[in-house]
Protein backbone atom coordinates (compact mmCIF):
# COMPACT_ATOMS: atom_id res chain seq x y z
CA UNK A 1 0.00 0.00 0.00
CA UNK A 2 1.84 3.07 -0.85
CA UNK A 3 1.40 6.03 0.45
CA UNK A 4 -0.43 9.28 -1.68
CA UNK A 5 0.83 12.59 -1.34
CA UNK A 6 -1.77 14.76 -2.57
CA UNK A 7 -2.91 18.29 -4.20
CA UNK A 8 -5.91 19.01 -2.89
CA UNK A 9 -7.38 22.35 -5.15
CA UNK A 10 -10.40 23.76 -3.39
CA UNK A 11 -11.28 24.81 0.21
CA UNK A 12 -14.73 24.67 0.74
CA UNK A 13 -17.29 22.11 1.47
CA UNK A 14 -16.33 19.23 -0.40
CA UNK A 15 -12.55 19.52 0.30
CA UNK A 16 -13.56 19.34 4.20
CA UNK A 17 -15.31 16.38 3.43
CA UNK A 18 -12.33 14.78 1.14
CA UNK A 19 -9.63 15.85 3.67
CA UNK A 20 -11.36 14.45 6.72
CA UNK A 21 -12.29 11.18 4.65
CA UNK A 22 -8.15 11.13 3.73
CA UNK A 23 -6.29 11.80 6.96
CA UNK A 24 -9.72 9.63 8.95
CA UNK A 25 -8.59 6.52 10.67
CA UNK A 26 -5.27 7.10 11.43
CA UNK A 27 -4.51 6.55 7.28
CA UNK A 28 -1.15 6.90 5.78
CA UNK A 29 -2.34 9.51 3.04
CA UNK A 30 -1.95 13.14 3.30
CA UNK A 31 -3.07 15.81 1.87
CA UNK A 32 0.44 17.99 1.17
CA UNK A 33 -0.84 20.78 -0.82
CA UNK A 34 -3.31 22.92 -0.67
CA UNK A 35 -4.78 25.15 -3.56
CA UNK A 36 -7.44 28.39 -3.01
CA UNK A 37 -7.44 31.54 -4.68
CA UNK A 38 -7.61 33.20 -1.67
CA UNK A 39 -4.17 33.53 0.43
CA UNK A 40 -6.49 33.30 3.40
CA UNK A 41 -8.60 30.74 2.87
CA UNK A 42 -5.41 28.44 1.70
CA UNK A 43 -3.93 29.44 5.58
CA UNK A 44 -6.78 28.44 7.43
CA UNK A 45 -7.45 25.32 5.27
CA UNK A 46 -3.96 24.40 5.83
CA UNK A 47 -3.90 25.49 9.75
CA UNK A 48 -7.29 23.02 10.23
CA UNK A 49 -5.87 20.34 8.75
CA UNK A 50 -1.46 20.12 9.10
CA UNK A 51 -1.35 20.71 5.50
CA UNK A 52 2.59 21.61 4.70
CA UNK A 53 1.96 23.85 1.64
CA UNK A 54 -0.11 26.24 0.07
CA UNK A 55 -0.51 28.13 -2.98
CA UNK A 56 -2.60 30.69 -4.75
CA UNK A 57 -1.28 29.18 -8.09
CA UNK A 58 -2.95 26.22 -9.17
CA UNK A 59 0.11 24.97 -11.41
CA UNK A 60 2.60 25.31 -8.48
CA UNK A 61 0.26 23.33 -6.59
CA UNK A 62 0.04 20.10 -9.07
CA UNK A 63 3.34 20.33 -10.31
CA UNK A 64 4.90 20.23 -6.77
CA UNK A 65 7.28 17.15 -7.10
CA UNK A 66 6.03 15.71 -3.56
CA UNK A 67 2.70 15.57 -5.22
CA UNK A 68 1.91 12.33 -7.22
CA UNK A 69 -2.22 12.46 -6.33
CA UNK A 70 -3.94 15.47 -7.82
CA UNK A 71 -7.61 15.87 -6.62
CA UNK A 72 -10.58 18.60 -8.14
CA UNK A 73 -12.83 20.09 -5.82
CA UNK A 74 -13.27 23.28 -7.55
CA UNK A 75 -16.41 24.50 -8.61
CA UNK A 76 -17.52 23.18 -12.22
CA UNK A 77 -16.45 25.57 -14.32
CA UNK A 78 -12.93 24.91 -12.83
CA UNK A 79 -12.45 21.18 -13.19
CA UNK A 80 -11.30 21.51 -17.23
CA UNK A 81 -8.36 23.67 -16.51
CA UNK A 82 -7.65 22.16 -13.09
CA UNK A 83 -7.25 18.04 -15.02
CA UNK A 84 -5.54 19.94 -18.48
CA UNK A 85 -3.06 21.15 -15.65
CA UNK A 86 -2.98 17.65 -13.83
CA UNK A 87 -2.29 15.58 -16.92
CA UNK A 88 -0.09 17.97 -18.38
CA UNK A 89 1.95 17.43 -14.90
CA UNK A 90 2.24 13.74 -15.06
CA UNK A 91 0.05 13.17 -12.42
CA UNK A 92 -2.75 10.54 -11.44
CA UNK A 93 -5.72 13.07 -10.99
CA UNK A 94 -9.29 12.41 -9.14
CA UNK A 95 -11.88 14.75 -10.30
CA UNK A 96 -15.06 15.03 -8.20
CA UNK A 97 -18.92 15.04 -9.76
CA UNK A 98 -19.30 16.61 -12.58
CA UNK A 99 -16.58 15.84 -14.46
CA UNK A 100 -17.58 18.84 -16.83
CA UNK A 101 -20.23 21.48 -17.53
CA UNK A 102 -20.99 19.34 -20.84
CA UNK A 103 -20.19 16.11 -22.66
CA UNK A 104 -17.40 18.45 -24.54
CA UNK A 105 -15.69 19.67 -21.55
CA UNK A 106 -15.76 16.28 -19.92
CA UNK A 107 -14.60 14.59 -23.10
CA UNK A 108 -11.84 17.20 -23.71
CA UNK A 109 -10.79 16.02 -20.08
CA UNK A 110 -10.98 12.12 -20.81
CA UNK A 111 -8.71 13.20 -23.87
CA UNK A 112 -6.17 14.83 -22.16
CA UNK A 113 -5.88 12.16 -19.34
CA UNK A 114 -5.95 9.43 -21.88
CA UNK A 115 -3.06 11.00 -24.08
CA UNK A 116 -0.89 11.95 -21.03
CA UNK A 117 -1.13 8.21 -20.04
CA UNK A 118 -1.98 8.86 -16.03
CA UNK A 119 -4.58 7.31 -13.92
CA UNK A 120 -8.07 9.16 -13.80
CA UNK A 121 -10.82 8.91 -11.26
CA UNK A 122 -13.95 10.02 -11.07
CA UNK A 123 -15.48 10.50 -7.38
CA UNK A 124 -18.68 9.61 -7.69
CA UNK A 125 -19.29 9.01 -4.17
CA UNK A 126 -22.70 7.50 -4.06
CA UNK A 127 -22.16 4.60 -6.27
CA UNK A 128 -19.99 3.41 -3.26
CA UNK A 129 -21.93 3.72 -0.16
CA UNK A 130 -21.64 0.62 2.05
CA UNK A 131 -26.03 -0.11 1.48
CA UNK A 132 -25.02 0.13 -2.44
CA UNK A 133 -22.06 -1.74 -2.40
CA UNK A 134 -24.00 -4.34 -0.67
CA UNK A 135 -26.99 -4.02 -3.06
CA UNK A 136 -24.78 -4.10 -6.12
CA UNK A 137 -23.46 -7.68 -5.08
CA UNK A 138 -27.07 -8.86 -4.35
CA UNK A 139 -27.81 -7.52 -8.06
CA UNK A 140 -24.44 -8.88 -9.50
CA UNK A 141 -25.34 -12.30 -7.41
CA UNK A 142 -28.82 -12.57 -9.49
CA UNK A 143 -30.88 -12.16 -6.40
CA UNK A 144 -33.10 -9.06 -9.02
CA UNK A 145 -32.94 -11.06 -11.36
CA UNK A 146 -32.63 -8.73 -15.28
CA UNK A 147 -33.24 -5.15 -13.92
CA UNK A 148 -36.18 -3.62 -15.07
CA UNK A 149 -36.30 0.06 -13.29
CA UNK A 150 -33.82 1.96 -11.46
CA UNK A 151 -35.42 4.72 -9.26
CA UNK A 152 -33.10 7.58 -7.84
CA UNK A 153 -34.04 10.37 -6.15
CA UNK A 154 -31.84 13.36 -4.53
CA UNK A 155 -33.77 16.19 -3.36
CA UNK A 156 -32.52 19.28 -0.68
CA UNK A 157 -33.59 22.71 -0.39
CA UNK A 158 -30.41 23.82 -2.91
CA UNK A 159 -26.84 24.34 -2.40
CA UNK A 160 -24.62 26.41 -0.27
CA UNK A 161 -22.70 28.05 -2.50
CA UNK A 162 -23.42 31.03 -4.80
CA UNK A 163 -21.68 29.58 -7.56
CA UNK A 164 -24.15 26.61 -7.99
CA UNK A 165 -26.82 29.36 -8.77
CA UNK A 166 -25.01 30.97 -11.47
CA UNK A 167 -25.63 28.41 -14.76
CA UNK A 168 -22.81 29.61 -16.80
CA UNK A 169 -20.55 28.79 -14.15
CA UNK A 170 -22.73 25.17 -12.80
CA UNK A 171 -23.44 24.26 -15.88
CA UNK A 172 -26.89 24.33 -14.74
CA UNK A 173 -29.09 23.68 -12.00
CA UNK A 174 -30.54 21.01 -9.83
CA UNK A 175 -30.26 18.16 -12.59
CA UNK A 176 -26.36 18.68 -13.55
CA UNK A 177 -25.79 19.06 -9.46
CA UNK A 178 -27.47 15.90 -8.51
CA UNK A 179 -29.01 14.41 -11.56
CA UNK A 180 -25.48 13.52 -12.15
CA UNK A 181 -25.61 11.16 -9.30
CA UNK A 182 -28.66 9.39 -9.56
CA UNK A 183 -27.72 8.98 -13.36
CA UNK A 184 -24.49 7.37 -12.73
CA UNK A 185 -26.50 5.02 -9.80
CA UNK A 186 -29.03 3.92 -12.26
CA UNK A 187 -26.44 3.20 -14.61
CA UNK A 188 -24.15 0.86 -12.14
CA UNK A 189 -27.44 -1.57 -11.22
CA UNK A 190 -28.21 -1.69 -14.87
CA UNK A 191 -24.72 -2.48 -16.24
CA UNK A 192 -21.95 0.46 -17.10
CA UNK A 193 -21.59 -1.79 -20.40
CA UNK A 194 -25.23 -1.77 -21.34
CA UNK A 195 -25.94 1.59 -23.70
CA UNK A 196 -28.32 4.71 -22.20
CA UNK A 197 -29.82 4.59 -25.61
CA UNK A 198 -32.46 8.11 -25.39
CA UNK A 199 -34.24 9.76 -22.43
CA UNK A 200 -36.98 12.18 -21.47
CA UNK A 201 -36.81 14.85 -19.36
CA UNK A 202 -39.02 17.37 -17.25
CA UNK A 203 -37.84 19.85 -15.81
CA UNK A 204 -39.09 23.56 -14.54
CA UNK A 205 -38.06 26.69 -11.80
CA UNK A 206 -40.70 26.13 -9.88
CA UNK A 207 -39.14 28.49 -6.75
CA UNK A 208 -36.12 30.05 -7.03
CA UNK A 209 -35.26 33.33 -8.40
CA UNK A 210 -32.61 31.86 -11.12
CA UNK A 211 -32.18 31.00 -14.35
CA UNK A 212 -31.49 26.97 -13.99
CA UNK A 213 -33.91 24.51 -12.82
CA UNK A 214 -34.23 24.04 -9.57
CA UNK A 215 -36.50 20.62 -9.95
CA UNK A 216 -36.27 17.48 -12.32
CA UNK A 217 -37.21 14.68 -13.52
CA UNK A 218 -36.19 12.42 -16.48
CA UNK A 219 -36.28 8.77 -17.97
CA UNK A 220 -33.39 7.07 -19.45
CA UNK A 221 -34.18 4.33 -21.64
CA UNK A 222 -31.45 1.19 -21.85
CA UNK A 223 -30.56 -0.62 -24.72
CA UNK A 224 -31.94 -3.86 -22.86
CA UNK A 225 -35.39 -1.95 -21.83
CA UNK A 226 -34.62 -1.07 -18.65
CA UNK A 227 -35.41 2.42 -16.94
CA UNK A 228 -33.08 4.76 -14.99
CA UNK A 229 -35.39 7.06 -13.59
CA UNK A 230 -34.36 10.57 -11.78
CA UNK A 231 -36.40 12.75 -9.21
CA UNK A 232 -34.03 15.86 -8.35
CA UNK A 233 -34.62 18.80 -6.30
CA UNK A 234 -33.62 22.11 -5.02
CA UNK A 235 -37.07 22.83 -3.80
CA UNK A 236 -37.60 20.33 -1.40
CA UNK A 237 -38.41 21.17 2.22
CA UNK A 238 -37.26 18.68 5.16
CA UNK A 239 -33.94 18.17 4.46
CA UNK A 240 -31.47 16.16 2.28
CA UNK A 241 -33.45 13.03 1.13
CA UNK A 242 -31.36 10.49 -0.31
CA UNK A 243 -33.15 7.12 -1.77
CA UNK A 244 -32.52 4.38 -4.55
CA UNK A 245 -34.71 1.49 -5.49
CA UNK A 246 -33.81 -0.93 -7.96
CA UNK A 247 -36.82 -3.27 -9.43
CA UNK A 248 -35.83 -6.60 -11.05
CA UNK A 249 -37.88 -9.16 -12.80
CA UNK A 250 -37.23 -11.31 -9.53
CA UNK A 251 -37.02 -8.93 -6.37
CA UNK A 252 -36.79 -5.44 -5.29
CA UNK A 253 -33.85 -3.65 -3.14
CA UNK A 254 -35.57 -0.34 -1.31
CA UNK A 255 -32.47 2.25 0.02
CA UNK A 256 -33.09 5.54 2.33
CA UNK A 257 -29.26 6.93 2.66
CA UNK A 258 -30.06 9.91 4.86
CA UNK A 259 -33.24 11.26 6.12
CA UNK A 260 -34.43 8.24 7.45
CA UNK A 261 -31.40 5.67 8.27
CA UNK A 262 -33.07 4.41 11.62
CA UNK A 263 -31.23 7.79 13.98
CA UNK A 264 -34.16 10.15 14.88
CA UNK A 265 -33.91 12.68 17.70
CA UNK A 266 -36.58 14.74 19.40
CA UNK A 267 -35.19 17.73 20.97
CA UNK A 268 -37.39 20.48 22.41
CA UNK A 269 -34.08 22.75 23.29
CA UNK A 270 -32.41 22.23 19.56
CA UNK A 271 -29.33 20.09 18.82
CA UNK A 272 -26.88 22.91 19.50
CA UNK A 273 -25.31 22.07 16.11
CA UNK A 274 -24.90 20.90 13.05
CA UNK A 275 -27.34 17.95 12.62
CA UNK A 276 -26.61 16.64 9.10
CA UNK A 277 -26.05 18.12 5.52
CA UNK A 278 -28.98 20.07 4.62
CA UNK A 279 -30.55 19.59 7.86
CA UNK A 280 -33.36 22.28 8.38
CA UNK A 281 -33.98 22.35 11.76
CA UNK A 282 -32.23 21.62 14.92
CA UNK A 283 -35.11 21.54 16.97
CA UNK A 284 -38.04 19.01 17.36
CA UNK A 285 -37.40 15.81 15.65
CA UNK A 286 -34.28 15.99 14.24
CA UNK A 287 -32.48 13.25 11.56
CA UNK A 288 -28.76 12.62 12.06
CA UNK A 289 -26.92 11.01 10.59
CA UNK A 290 -23.77 9.28 12.18
CA UNK A 291 -21.16 7.97 9.90
CA UNK A 292 -21.83 10.82 6.62
CA UNK A 293 -18.48 9.51 4.97
CA UNK A 294 -19.56 6.35 5.20
CA UNK A 295 -23.47 7.01 4.59
CA UNK A 296 -22.20 9.15 1.33
CA UNK A 297 -18.95 6.52 0.29
CA UNK A 298 -16.43 8.87 0.26
CA UNK A 299 -14.37 5.83 2.57
CA UNK A 300 -15.17 3.32 -0.03
CA UNK A 301 -14.60 5.83 -3.27
CA UNK A 302 -10.95 6.85 -1.81
CA UNK A 303 -10.07 3.30 -1.19
CA UNK A 304 -10.91 2.18 -4.64
CA UNK A 305 -9.33 4.76 -6.12
CA UNK A 306 -5.85 4.20 -4.41
CA UNK A 307 -6.21 0.69 -4.34
CA UNK A 308 -6.36 1.00 -7.96
CA UNK A 309 -3.48 3.61 -8.47
CA UNK A 310 -1.60 0.78 -6.76
CA UNK A 311 -3.01 -2.53 -8.61
CA UNK A 312 -2.57 -0.72 -11.80
CA UNK A 313 -6.16 -0.89 -12.62
CA UNK A 314 -9.18 1.07 -13.63
CA UNK A 315 -11.05 2.29 -10.54
CA UNK A 316 -14.98 1.51 -10.43
CA UNK A 317 -15.60 5.15 -11.87
CA UNK A 318 -13.42 6.99 -14.13
CA UNK A 319 -13.82 9.94 -16.50
CA UNK A 320 -15.25 7.63 -19.09
CA UNK A 321 -17.99 7.55 -17.04
CA UNK A 322 -18.00 11.01 -16.16
CA UNK A 323 -18.68 11.68 -20.06
CA UNK A 324 -21.29 9.11 -20.57
CA UNK A 325 -22.98 10.69 -17.42
CA UNK A 326 -22.79 14.32 -19.24
CA UNK A 327 -23.66 12.99 -22.67
CA UNK A 328 -27.14 11.92 -20.97
CA UNK A 329 -27.26 15.00 -18.97
CA UNK A 330 -27.04 17.36 -21.94
CA UNK A 331 -29.71 15.01 -24.06
CA UNK A 332 -31.98 15.84 -20.43
CA UNK A 333 -31.57 19.39 -21.28
CA UNK A 334 -32.28 19.19 -24.69
CA UNK A 335 -35.67 17.10 -24.74
CA UNK A 336 -36.56 19.63 -21.86
CA UNK A 337 -36.42 21.90 -24.24
CA UNK A 338 -38.27 19.88 -27.23
CA UNK A 339 -40.54 17.94 -24.80
CA UNK A 340 -39.74 14.77 -26.81
CA UNK A 341 -37.26 11.52 -26.38
CA UNK A 342 -34.11 13.11 -27.60
CA UNK A 343 -30.68 10.73 -27.88
CA UNK A 344 -28.01 10.04 -25.84
CA UNK A 345 -25.19 11.39 -28.02
CA UNK A 346 -21.81 9.50 -27.76
CA UNK A 347 -18.72 10.39 -29.94
CA UNK A 348 -17.35 6.85 -28.08
CA UNK A 349 -18.76 3.67 -26.81
CA UNK A 350 -16.91 1.55 -25.03
CA UNK A 351 -19.89 -1.47 -23.52
CA UNK A 352 -21.62 -4.27 -25.31
CA UNK A 353 -23.18 -3.49 -28.62
CA UNK A 354 -26.65 -4.90 -29.82
CA UNK A 355 -28.03 -6.00 -26.72
CA UNK A 356 -30.95 -8.04 -27.06
CA UNK A 357 -34.46 -6.91 -24.59
CA UNK A 358 -34.78 -8.47 -21.34
CA UNK A 359 -36.79 -11.26 -21.78
CA UNK A 360 -38.23 -13.03 -19.10
CA UNK A 361 -40.89 -15.25 -20.63
CA UNK A 362 -41.69 -18.35 -17.76
CA UNK A 363 -42.86 -21.88 -18.95
CA UNK A 364 -45.99 -22.96 -16.92
CA UNK A 365 -46.28 -26.38 -18.89
CA UNK A 366 -46.24 -27.04 -22.89
CA UNK A 367 -49.29 -25.31 -23.57
CA UNK A 368 -48.98 -21.85 -20.85
CA UNK A 369 -46.61 -19.22 -19.77
CA UNK A 370 -47.19 -18.10 -16.46
CA UNK A 371 -48.32 -14.71 -16.52
CA UNK A 372 -48.78 -14.66 -12.23
CA UNK A 373 -49.87 -16.36 -9.60
CA UNK A 374 -51.89 -15.03 -6.06
CA UNK A 375 -52.83 -16.64 -3.11
CA UNK A 376 -56.68 -14.76 -2.20
CA UNK A 377 -57.91 -14.18 1.06
CA UNK A 378 -60.09 -17.23 0.85
CA UNK A 379 -57.38 -19.65 0.93
CA UNK A 380 -57.20 -20.54 -2.95
CA UNK A 381 -54.60 -19.75 -5.65
CA UNK A 382 -55.44 -18.37 -8.74
CA UNK A 383 -53.48 -18.85 -11.81
CA UNK A 384 -52.93 -16.53 -14.63
CA UNK A 385 -51.72 -18.14 -17.78
CA UNK A 386 -50.93 -17.63 -21.39
CA UNK A 387 -52.13 -19.66 -24.25
CA UNK A 388 -49.01 -20.59 -26.02
CA UNK A 389 -51.36 -21.42 -29.40
CA UNK A 390 -53.80 -18.76 -29.14
CA UNK A 391 -51.97 -16.46 -27.61
CA UNK A 392 -55.15 -16.04 -25.34
CA UNK A 393 -55.09 -14.84 -21.34
CA UNK A 394 -56.82 -17.52 -18.91
CA UNK A 395 -57.51 -18.07 -15.51
CA UNK A 396 -57.41 -21.39 -13.66
CA UNK A 397 -57.96 -21.63 -9.95
CA UNK A 398 -57.21 -23.99 -7.05
CA UNK A 399 -58.86 -24.24 -3.71
CA UNK A 400 -56.97 -24.66 -0.60
CA UNK A 401 -53.61 -25.06 -2.08
CA UNK A 402 -51.06 -25.52 1.10
N1 LIG B 1 -21.12 14.47 -3.16
C1 LIG B 1 -20.20 15.06 -3.86
O1 LIG B 1 -19.41 14.41 -4.49
C2 LIG B 1 -20.11 16.57 -3.87
C3 LIG B 1 -20.75 17.32 -2.89
C4 LIG B 1 -20.63 18.71 -2.93
C5 LIG B 1 -19.91 19.31 -3.96
N2 LIG B 1 -19.32 18.55 -4.92
C6 LIG B 1 -18.60 19.17 -6.04
O2 LIG B 1 -17.41 19.76 -5.52
C7 LIG B 1 -17.09 20.93 -6.26
C8 LIG B 1 -16.97 22.10 -5.28
O3 LIG B 1 -18.20 22.21 -4.57
P1 LIG B 1 -18.25 22.68 -3.05
O4 LIG B 1 -19.53 22.19 -2.51
O5 LIG B 1 -16.98 22.34 -2.35
O6 LIG B 1 -18.36 24.23 -3.26
P2 LIG B 1 -17.95 25.36 -2.24
O7 LIG B 1 -18.55 26.62 -2.74
O8 LIG B 1 -18.23 24.96 -0.84
O9 LIG B 1 -16.38 25.40 -2.39
C9 LIG B 1 -15.77 25.85 -3.55
C10 LIG B 1 -14.52 26.59 -3.20
O10 LIG B 1 -13.99 27.11 -4.41
C11 LIG B 1 -13.82 28.53 -4.27
N3 LIG B 1 -14.09 29.14 -5.55
C12 LIG B 1 -15.23 29.73 -5.98
N4 LIG B 1 -15.06 30.16 -7.25
C13 LIG B 1 -13.81 29.81 -7.61
C14 LIG B 1 -13.04 29.98 -8.76
N5 LIG B 1 -13.51 30.60 -9.84
N6 LIG B 1 -11.79 29.48 -8.75
C15 LIG B 1 -11.28 28.86 -7.67
N7 LIG B 1 -11.96 28.69 -6.53
C16 LIG B 1 -13.20 29.16 -6.51
C17 LIG B 1 -14.78 28.98 -3.19
O11 LIG B 1 -14.31 30.13 -2.56
C18 LIG B 1 -14.78 27.77 -2.27
O12 LIG B 1 -13.72 27.80 -1.35
C19 LIG B 1 -18.21 21.09 -7.30
O13 LIG B 1 -17.80 20.56 -8.52
C20 LIG B 1 -19.35 20.27 -6.72
O14 LIG B 1 -20.25 19.78 -7.70
C21 LIG B 1 -19.38 17.19 -4.88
Amino acid sequence: MNKKNIALLGTGFISNFYTSTLHGQRSNDRVLMIYSRSEEKAAKFAEKWSIPHQTTDLNEAVNHPEIDTVIVGLPNHRHLEAVLAAAAAGKAVLCTKPLGRTAAEAKAMLDAVEKAGVFHGYLEDLVYTHKTLKALQSVRNGALGDILWVRSRETHPGPHSDWFWNKELSGGGAIVDMGCHCIEIARTFIGKDIRPVEVMCWADTQVKPIDAEDHGIGLVRYETGAIGQFEVSWTFRGGMDLRDEISGVEGTIRMDHFLRTGFETFTAVGEGGYVAEKAETEKGWIFPVGDEVGALGYDNMFLDMFNAIDEKRKPAEDFYDGYVVNAIIDACYKSVRTKKWEPVELDIWRGRKGVARINSLKEYDADHYLVKEERLPDGSVKLILKEKASGRIVQRERENVK
